[in-house]
């Protein structure tokens, strides 16, 4: 399959304050001016998402939002709905992180629930599946991510999976320094590409799916995981909150 144009995600988490927010914003554009081959979005916490989006505003660096609720409004407290996150200029969603799944609770239910709202708000999803480390050790890797994918994009039309990228972030190497190797990245991102061609695109020509991989992904390791022939960009936690080292991820993915 032709090389697909990567695509590089810093989730920011909850991290930063405003000040740090803004000057890491600036310096991206600053770093990343010339990059013209690559897709970027930003993903800061709800309270920066304004003032960093009007920062890149004229950059193409996209910003993108870690969360949202699925109704469009009404007495939901405490949630945030996609037509405010498009107010601010968010057009990308990341959905089922596994911070969300296991810390916060989130359903294969709820996140299906969020894909197809923000697909049908018109935002690009970021669909995130990963087993855990004991799934790992049970060699329940497989079912673990195909039921993640399979149950998180139930009734989305193979048309709209060009508005889809999926995020293999293996819970195991998230923030714990231990990456999955290129062999482990790749074997699992065929499998989901296999999976999304044969179930969700139902043997059609299915349309051109991103799969990132995150979990780990520092600089010193980009240029190998990149070099997998299935995986076509990253979503970047603790690296991304630096801007030398996400640029430099950012960059081993185009050279
Ligand atoms: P780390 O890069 O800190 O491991 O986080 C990965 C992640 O969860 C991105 O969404």
């Amino acid at each position: 399959m032709d090389q697909l144009r990567p695509f590089i995600g810093g989730n920011w988490k909850m991290n930063l304050h405003l000040d740090q927010a803004r000057d890491l914003a600036r310096a991206l554009i600053e770093n990343l001016q010339q990059l013209h081959h690559a897709d970027v979005v930003i993903c800061p916490a709800f309270p920066y998402l304004a003032q960093v989006g009007v920062i890149i505003a004229e950059s193409t660096i996209r910003l993108g939002a870690q969360d949202f609720y699925h109704q469009s409004n009404g007495a939901f407290t405490g949630e945030v709905s996609l037509s405010m996150l498009a107010d601010v200029g968010a057009d990308v969603v990341l959905v089922g992180h596994s911070e969300r799944r296991h810390v916060l609770g989130e359903s294969d239910a709820t996140v299906n629930e969020k894909v197809l709202a923000a697909l049908d708000a018109d935002f690009d999803v970021i669909l995130c599946v990963g087993e855990t480390g004991e799934q790992r050790a049970q060699n329940h890797t497989e079912k673990i991510i195909c039921g993640q994918l399979l149950r998180g994009l139930a009734n989305v039309s193979p048309e709209q999976l060009s508005h889809v990228t999926i995020a293999y972030e293996p819970v195991w190497a998230i923030g714990t320094g231990n990456t999955a190797t290129p062999n482990d990245a790749q074997n699992a991102h065929q499998l989901l590409r296999h999976t999304l061609k044969d179930q969700i695109a139902q043997g059609n020509a299915a349309p051109a799916v991103r799969i990132q991989y995150g979990g780990s992904v520092k600089p010193d390791n980009a240029v190998e995981l990149i070099a997998c022939e299935d995986v076509d960009g990253f979503l970047v936690g603790g690296a991304s909150l630096n801007v030398d080292d996400f640029s430099q991820i950012v960059k081993a993915t185009v050279s």
